[in-house]
């Protein structure tokens, strides 16, 4: 039940309050200028009390349609009489009147930026700095996410939101209030018992990337122009000359700063700031963390630069700042940045280059993936000469014209894709990019089926889509076949006879020796690893074969309701939906394949050649185990490099025994699983006691069944 205990009070006077000023309302019907005065600030408690009730405890007190009328005549009332308007009127949410600029707003002490530390050594460097300058004292650190968006200062007097301004140059900046009084994160007025006669609050105005994508198909639909990134949304949605335009705008909020405050106590540290300010109803970002030592901060770095994808903000790094405020005025600044403070500054992950080309690829199914070659442009440390541009529909809707200079952006592990060119560098006779109309490798006519995105090759002879399977066939999650990527599909195909998967198994040394780039070795090593592939478990065989729907789950899936290929293939569509794990898609999938008898012929000489199609001991269990697998419940974190494992595989073993894997060690931790090079996160478990393990241990916990799992 809802407690209404403290809030009784208040609430009949709130009531009372109403009931007197509509009763005032009704006699009035058009104030004089003195009755207005007295008005309308009793008409504000009261719109700002029932918001209260509305939004915090959701027990109003009077119908919408009361509260809508006083909205109404306090609109009126401030229509009538302009200069009563103050920032703190519930009427400036709705938006106020555009303005013909922005007024100058010097700030009370200068907004200051931030020193930037790229990587783990930047930032131990300046933790040694601190301590030097804190006669070896080592301080606390508060961490906290960067968010992309925009600095702003908020002034409340007794309590009411009297200014925002832009940061500007640090000094003097723009008053923007009428916009920020429209952002509903902002509170335009502060309770609780400890509000100060005037403080200021600094923090970020930013978009959500769900509610910058619901913006940007507005804008587009509105045939408007649509913004690049989360940040120039919010920082052009901030600087509308019309606060209308602003409210419509899905603009948010966090307070990361205190800044001067007039009487009243301030708490003596940064978080103690920070819980002081939301108990005021100013909202903080609650990932921030409390470091104790570097290795503290360089964790919370690391997490963070990991997992900045699963936030529904974007971040482009994380700040760390002293806690004490004591020590913060020991450290003191340089220029305009504290030396108590430091921004942990993510690699970035956006450049502008030149589009130089496209190329279309047939992808192994037959889909034709257009590629754009770029001029080469480095990208967190990596050089980029190729992005995805995903299909023909992605390119018409952005224009993209070869020639053009286009923004690219890669992230984490995703492959590079151009964003969206930058028209004011469009040059001159340029023209529209068109499909071909006919594949490019075999000449077959390209289809595609209405609501598509995508065309294809249908062709079955279509050797681009081959040299695609065989790369598949070989690659690390499917036969694992040492040193076979593209590149040597490729010549394989081309120039060494392949023309189906089986005969990979029937290449001699002698004749892979005669090919070019090759020697005796490098054959050897080939055959060998072919070798080896045929002993793989039958899921791996059954991913690698190529079926259209059949990823590595799905294949587990399979295998683990049915023991042998062969069993596999003769499956009716009911049995395949049986399975569980397995849709109607992709049954209708592997019955329609293993009905064509070119793939049971391939089946079948698969088999010939020696490569295994029975389900391994233990293949099923690594498969079906999940919940009561050898690591159910448990939570594990990896850290550096393990001998043999690639990251990706060791979770996804310690995934399909039952286990969680997390990004950083906490006290929930139950194992970690330190490799080469194991850095902060080692550390803190052999602080926290946490079971440390080497990649045997791994693979011990898990029962020794490495062939469970290749
Ligand atoms: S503290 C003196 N904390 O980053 C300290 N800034 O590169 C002033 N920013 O202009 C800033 N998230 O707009 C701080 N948690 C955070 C932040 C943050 C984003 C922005 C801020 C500032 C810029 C400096």
């Amino acid at each position: 039940m809802t407690n209404f205990g403290p809030l009784f009070a208040p609430t009949t006077s709130l009531l009372d309050e109403t009931r007197a000023v509509q009763q005032r309302l009704a006699a009035a019907e058009t104030p004089s200028r003195d009755e207005a005065s007295a008005l309308v600030p009793r008409l504000r408690d009261v719109l700002h009390g029932h918001l209260r009730l509305y939004h915090q405890h959701d027990a109003p007190i009077v119908a919408d349609a009361e509260y809508d009328a006083l909205f109404h005549a306090l609109v009126a009332l401030e229509t009538a009489h302009p200069a009563l308007v103050t920032a703190d009127s519930p009427t400036q949410r709705v938006g106020a009147a555009p303005l013909e600029a922005f007024e100058k707003a010097a700030h009370a002490a200068p907004l200051l930026s931030l020193g930037n530390a790229f990587g783990a050594d930047d930032l131990r460097a300046w933790y040694d700095r601190l301590v030097r300058g804190l006669d070896g004292v080592e301080p606390v650190l508060d961490a906290e996410l960067k968010m992309d968006g925009l600095a702003i200062a908020l002034t409340y007097e007794n309590g009411r939101l009297v200014r925002a301004a832009t940061r500007g140059n640090g000094m003097v900046g723009e008053d923007v209030t009428r916009n920020v009084a429209t952002i509903a994160d902002v509170p335009l007025r502060l309770h609780g018992a400890s509000v100060p006669r005037r403080m200021e609050v600094r923090g970020e105005v930013y978009m959500r990337k769900s509610a910058f994508d619901a913006l940007n198909e507005r804008l587009a639909r509105e045939g408007a122009k649509t913004y690049a990134n989360p940040r120039n949304a919010a920082a052009g949605s901030l600087r509308q000359l019309d606060p209308q335009v602003t409210k419509r705008r899905p603009l948010a909020f966090y307070a990361y700063a205190l800044g001067p405050v007039d009487g009243s106590d301030v708490p003596a540290s940064h978080a103690a700031a920070m819980t002081w300010l939301g108990t005021l109803g100013l909202p903080v970002n609650d990932r921030s963390r409390r470091c104790e030592s570097l290795d503290d901060a360089l964790d919370f770095a690391e997490t963070w630069t990991a997992h900045r994808d699963d936030l529904d903000y974007e971040i482009d790094g994380c700040v760390f700042k002293v806690d004490e405020f004591g020590f913060q005025q020991t450290l003191g600044q340089v220029s305009n940045a504290p030396r108590w403070a430091i921004a942990y500054k993510f690699p970035a992950r956006e450049a502008t280059t030149r589009l130089l080309g496209i190329a279309v690829n047939v992808g192994r199914t037959g889909a034709i993936k257009p590629e754009a070659s770029l001029e080469p442009v480095r990208i967190g440390g990596v050089t980029v000469s190729a992005a995805t541009l995903h299909n023909a529909d992605y390119i018409a809707s952005r224009d993209l014209r070869i020639g053009d200079t286009v923004l690219v952006k890669r992230a984490g592990d995703v492959i590079p894709a151009v964003l969206h060119p930058i028209l004011e560098l469009r040059p001159e006779g340029t023209e529209p990019w068109a499909m071909p109309t006919a594949c490019p490798a075999c000449g077959t006519p390209l289809e595609r089926e209405d609501g598509d995105a995508e065309w294809y090759c249908i062709s079955a002879e279509c050797p681009a889509q081959f040299i695609r399977l065989v790369e598949h066939f070989a690659s690390r999650a499917a036969m694992d076949i040492d040193g076979l990527g593209e590149k040597l599909a490729r010549q394989l195909v081309e120039e060494a006879g392949v023309a189906r998967l089986y005969d990979l198994y029937d290449l001699p040394v002698e004749r892979l020796e005669a090919l070019e780039r090759f020697g005796r070795k490098k054959a050897e090593n080939l055959v060998a690893g072919l070798e080896a592939s045929k002993a793989r478990p039958l899921a791996r065989l059954v991913f690698g074969l190529g079926i259209r729907h059949v990823g590595q789950t799905t294949a587990e899936a399979l295998v683990a309701r049915f023991a042998s290929l062969a069993a596999l293939m003769d499956a009716s569509e009911e049995a395949l939906v049986a399975a569980d794990g397995v849709g109607a898609v992709v049954a209708q999938s592997v019955f329609d394949w293993s009905r064509r008898e070119p793939n049971r012929h391939l089946v079948r000489e698969l088999a010939a050649r020696g490569l295994n199609t029975e389900r391994l001991d233990g293949e099923a269990v690594a498969v079906a185990s999940g919940i009561d697998g050898p690591l159910a419940g448990a939570t594990v974190v990896l850290t550096g490099t393990l001998p043999t494992l690639a990251r990706a595989d060791a979770e996804a073993m310690i995934k399909r025994a039952g286990g969680k894997v997390a990004g950083s060690v906490s006290k929930k931790t139950t194992y970690v699983v330190a490799g080469e090079a194991a850095g902060s996160k080692l550390a803190k478990a052999q602080e926290l006691g946490i079971s440390v393990l080497d990649e045997a241990g791994l693979r011990n916990l898990l029962g020794g069944g490495d062939h469970a799992f290749g």
